[in-house]
């Protein structure tokens, strides 16, 4: 008789502006109910951002998924022998050294089986036995525990710890943008990039399920260290003129070059290695994070991979309560939003 309204806050902790976006779930849709966005100052704490987009975003809800990142993660995709879920935790959790760079015991681990069947057979395998592909997930507990921390020190409640770069797929399939992707074609591959502040994240999907993902170290950290050192300006300076060129835009590209052809040189070896292992071509490169805003990252990605490439707005297909949020002020931002909308999205799931 009464619809249950449910409220998740997507909290993404950026290197520079922490994103948070609230969606609930009303009858089965999921509608955004806020949002609020604070840069982080050079030098500052990043618990001032937190609180001030608690105080700003009019949530109505205190239960916070966020996510981890860099190098406390590592994610791994492997082709195993046909066994059940059971049996594939236990094998994992008895075989964790042959797979992750950690102690068993100085991580949480997690693991799935894919849907999509490997294409070469794993090393070792035996001839003729059914193969399975599957995801392993580890991070330090130390990096969940500072999220923790994080958290409730704010007193928010903790639902969940997720993966960036798994969140910027649950952001996609949330838009519904998968299902068409997946109608062209059944096995079409695309992948999610994500440019950030100072990490680049990647996630293939093929048939709309993630075959592979990495996180490159470099963002729109460097392009702004790049410009001010082309420009001689400081670092402020710098940042403003990538945002506003004030109509230095064919210098402020040049500047950021050298920055995407490094970016361009990690995407291509990543995109060949999955094209090689799941005998696919990746067809088109859907862009998110704030650093694709810098003048010509687009136009400069697509020429350099040889791909259809174009930014993506996690917005699209998603309705908004107008009346809870600013909704001009979070269009403008829409770009950097892809990990909030995503890690906000388990609210579907509750
Ligand atoms: N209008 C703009 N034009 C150019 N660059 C922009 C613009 N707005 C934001 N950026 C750049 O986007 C980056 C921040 O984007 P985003 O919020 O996605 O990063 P983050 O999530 O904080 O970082 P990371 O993902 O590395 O942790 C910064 O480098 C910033 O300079
Ligand atoms: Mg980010």
């Amino acid at each position: 008789m009464f619809r249950r309204t449910k409220s998740v806050v997507g909290l993404d902790l950026g290197h520079q502006a922490v994103k948070a976006v609230e969606i609930s779930m009303e009858g089965s849709e999921p509608v955004i109910t806020g949002f609020a966005c604070a840069e982080i100052a050079p030098g500052a704490d990043r618990a001032e951002a937190i609180a001030k987009v608690f105080q700003q975003g009019k949530f109505k809800s205190k239960t916070v998924v966020t996510s981890v990142s860099g190098q406390a993660v590592v994610v791994r995709y492997i082709t195993m022998m046909q066994m059940t879920d059971a049996e594939l935790r236990q094998a994992i959790r008895f075989e964790s050294d042959k797979y992750l760079p950690f102690e068993a015991d100085e991580v949480q681990i997690d693991c799935q089986r894919l849907m999509r069947k490997p294409h070469a057979p794993s090393e070792g395998a035996a001839a003729g036995g059914e193969q399975m592909s599957v995801v392993i997930a580890a991070c330090k507990k130390s990096a969940v525990e500072e999220r923790v921390q994080e958290i409730v020190r704010h007193g928010l409640s903790l639902l969940a710890v997720d993966v960036d770069v798994f969140a910027l797929a649950n952001a996609w399939e949330l838009c519904g943008l998968s299902e068409v992707a997946g109608e062209a074609g059944g096995e079409r591959a695309i992948a999610l990039v994500d440019v950030g502040a100072s990490v680049t994240s990647i996630n293939v999907l093929c048939g709309g399920e993630t075959c592979f993902s990495r996180e490159i170290g470099i963002g729109g950290a460097d392009m702004t260290q790049a410009i001010a050192r082309r420009l001689g300006v400081e670092a402020a300076e710098s940042e403003a003129l990538k945002r506003d060129p004030q109509g230095r835009e064919a210098e402020i590209s040049r500047a950021i070059t050298p920055v995407l052809e490094d970016m361009v040189s990690e995407l291509t070896l990543s995109l060949d290695y999955v094209e090689n292992r799941e005998g696919l071509r990746v067809e088109e490169i859907l862009l998110s994070g704030g650093g694709v805003l810098a003048p010509g990252t687009v136009s400069f990605l697509e020429q350099a991979t040889g791909r259809t490439t174009r930014t993506w707005n996690p917005l699209e297909g998603l309705r908004v309560a107008e009346s809870r949020v600013n909704v001009q002020e979070m269009e403008a931002c829409a770009p950097s939003l892809a990990v909030a909308i995503g890690l906000a999205s388990r609210v579907c799931a509750q």
